[in-house]
């Protein structure tokens, strides 16, 4: 019997394994990733963390030795993927959900990875954490706009990353929920720019992705977001 007061989660393991033929090699990366028996956000792997994980295995090169840092992680698929393709992972999650940095934890262990960083960052809250992280090439959203209310914290903590590092990229994917959500007014307003990804362009155009059945009928998009250079913002005023 658990005395301890604290009660231990139901646990399933779901694998991915990506898969590309390059140089006339086959090169592959299996994960496998903790999932918590719970319907609660950050419990599980959702459609768009699939997506984004192909997105970095197809980008693995560029991912060697960069620092890339994910924002509401959960259990941290991308995270896991780009550790294990050679960058310098912090993974972050709600400060305010302590279960979720417990499933990122739980997820580098189960990849053998001891050397990811695991934080609790607040979209909006520029915390003492937030300021002291190191410098970043690449932050990384999965399913992280879902909820309107909290686009706005989203862009904050991303347009005060990107002001610290100004040649890093944003690189999010989403499950389109609503046709009314938008975020270009909110882009403008924080200075930043946003390119759309086409999914055929990594091979992510498939409700199936690395032996999964991830991301099934669900509409995903991904996006690239920078900070406007001053030259963007010299072609907007003329
Ligand atoms: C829809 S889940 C996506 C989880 C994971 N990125 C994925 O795609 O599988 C949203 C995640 O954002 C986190 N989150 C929600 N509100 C947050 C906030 N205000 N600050 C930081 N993280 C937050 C949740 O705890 C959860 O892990």
């Amino acid at each position: 019997m658990d005395t301890s007061g604290a009660e231990t989660p139901s646990i399933a393991y779901k694998v991915f394994t990506f898969e590309e033929s390059k140089n006339a090699r086959q090169e592959s990366l299996c994960v496998s990733i903790p999932e918590v028996l719970d319907p609660q956000y950050g419990m599980y792997v959702w459609p768009s963390a699939v997506v984004l994980a192909q997105y970095l295995w197809t980008h693995r090169e560029q991912l060697r030795d960069a620092t890339v840092l994910e924002l509401g992680a959960g259990v941290s698929l991308p995270g896991v993927v780009a550790s294990r393709c050679g960058a310098k992972v912090i993974l972050s999650d709600s400060t305010r959900n302590p279960l979720c940095l417990e499933n990122c934890r739980r997820s580098c262990e189960v990849n053998g990875l001891h050397d990811v960083d695991v934080l609790g960052l607040t979209w909006g809250e520029i915390s003492p954490d937030l300021v002291l992280l190191p410098k970043l090439d690449v932050i990384l959203g999965s399913d992280v706009f879902y909820e309107p209310q909290d686009f706005e914290d989203v862009i904050v903590t991303v347009a005060f990353l990107l002001r610290k590092n100004p040649r890093a990229q944003f690189w999010t994917t989403y499950q389109q929920r609503s046709a009314d959500w938008s975020m270009e007014a909110l882009l403008h307003r924080w200075n930043m720019n946003c390119v759309e990804v086409r999914l055929e362009t990594f091979a992510a155009d498939k409700a199936e992705l690395a032996g999964s059945s991830l991301p099934g009928s669900h509409s995903i998009d991904m996006m690239i977001i920078t900070l406007k250079s001053g030259e963007d913002e010299q072609r907007h005023i003329i």
